[in-house]
This record gives structure tokens, C-alpha cells and sequence, in this order.
């Protein structure tokens, strides 16, 4: 079922120079770019972003990391878009649960710095695609 999902190559990304990379392996997953923008979130966006974490222990260095500096905002559409980008980015702990051949697996180390966000639902991306691209149309 074709969908869209909304991707940030986080600031750690970005700084560390890797976002060729990670944009070479969502297209040959075969993944469709549909907006992809460098931007920089304010606290407003990154509050929005992460509303589901607020209270959680690594909720304030979450929000001071996320909007620290450049990062790269993206939605990508195809079929399972939101489940096959997941997929090839590893799981959240990028040495505990990512397996190698995924973006988190093979790049990062730590939970915090794990270098890429992607919508956990249809419904997340709905709500963060609204967020980071308010202009763009369905
Ligand atoms: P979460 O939504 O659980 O993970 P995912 O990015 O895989 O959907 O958490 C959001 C981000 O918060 C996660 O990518 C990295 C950070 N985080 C921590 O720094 N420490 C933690 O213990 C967890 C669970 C997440
Ligand atoms: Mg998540």
C-alpha cells in the first residue's frame, strides 16, 4: 500500500557528513523523495516532534539535541513506506537492537546519537508531515 513517512537525518547526521549516504541508501531501497529540505528546528517544532516523549528521562537532552543544528527533513513516499524506512534504518539502540546493514547499525553507537528518525505509524507521519512540510499537499 503506497504511503508516505517523514525522515530526519538528525544534526549528528549532518555534522558527521553521512547524509549521502543515508539519502543513497533510502533511493536504492527504492523509497520516492518527496520534499527533502535542510532546516534547523526550533524549540516550538521540536517539542511537537517529540510530543510523545515529554516527561521521559532523555526528554530535555532529546529536545537540546534535536535542535542543536542542521538536519536534513524528508518524506518519502512508496509502498509500506513508513515500515520499510524502519526497517533500513535499524533499531532504536544502534549496538542492542539495530542488526548490521542498517543505517543505525552500521554508523552510530549510542541511543541518542543514532543519526535518523522515522514515523512509527501512518498516522505519526500524518501528524509530523504536517509539522515540518505545513505547505505541502497530499
Ligand atoms: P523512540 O521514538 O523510542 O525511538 P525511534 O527513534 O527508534 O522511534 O525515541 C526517540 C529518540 O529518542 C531516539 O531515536 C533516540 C532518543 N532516545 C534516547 O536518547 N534514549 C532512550 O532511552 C530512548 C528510548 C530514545
Ligand atoms: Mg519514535
Amino acid at each position: 500500500m503506497t504511503e508516505r513517512t517523514l525522515v530526519l537525518i538528525k544534526p549528528d547526521g549532518v555534522e558527521r557528513g553521512l547524509v549521502g549516504d543515508i539519502i543513497s541508501r533510502i533511493e536504492r531501497k527504492g523509497l520516492t523523495l518527496v520534499a527533502l529540505e535542510l532546516k534547523t528546528a526550533d524549540d516550538a517544532v521540536a517539542r511537537g516532534h517529540y510530543a510523545e516523549h515529554e516527561g521521559k528521562p532523555f526528554y530535555p537532552s532529546l529536545l537540546e539535541f534535536i535542535t542543536s543544528g542542521p538536519l536534513v527533513a524528508a518524506v518519502l513516499e512508496g509502498d509500506r513506506a513508513v515500515a520499510a524506512f524502519r526497517q533500513i534504518a535499524g533499531g532504536t539502540d544502534p549496538v542492542e537492537k539495530a542488526v548490521p546493514g542498517t543505517i543505525r547499525a552500521d554508523f552510530a553507537l549510542n541511543t541518542q546519537y543514532n543519526l535518523v528518525h522515522g514515523s512509527d505509524s501512518p498516522e505519526s507521519a500524518e501528524r509530523e508531515i504536517a509539522l515540518w512540510f505545513p505547505g505541502l499537499s497530499g
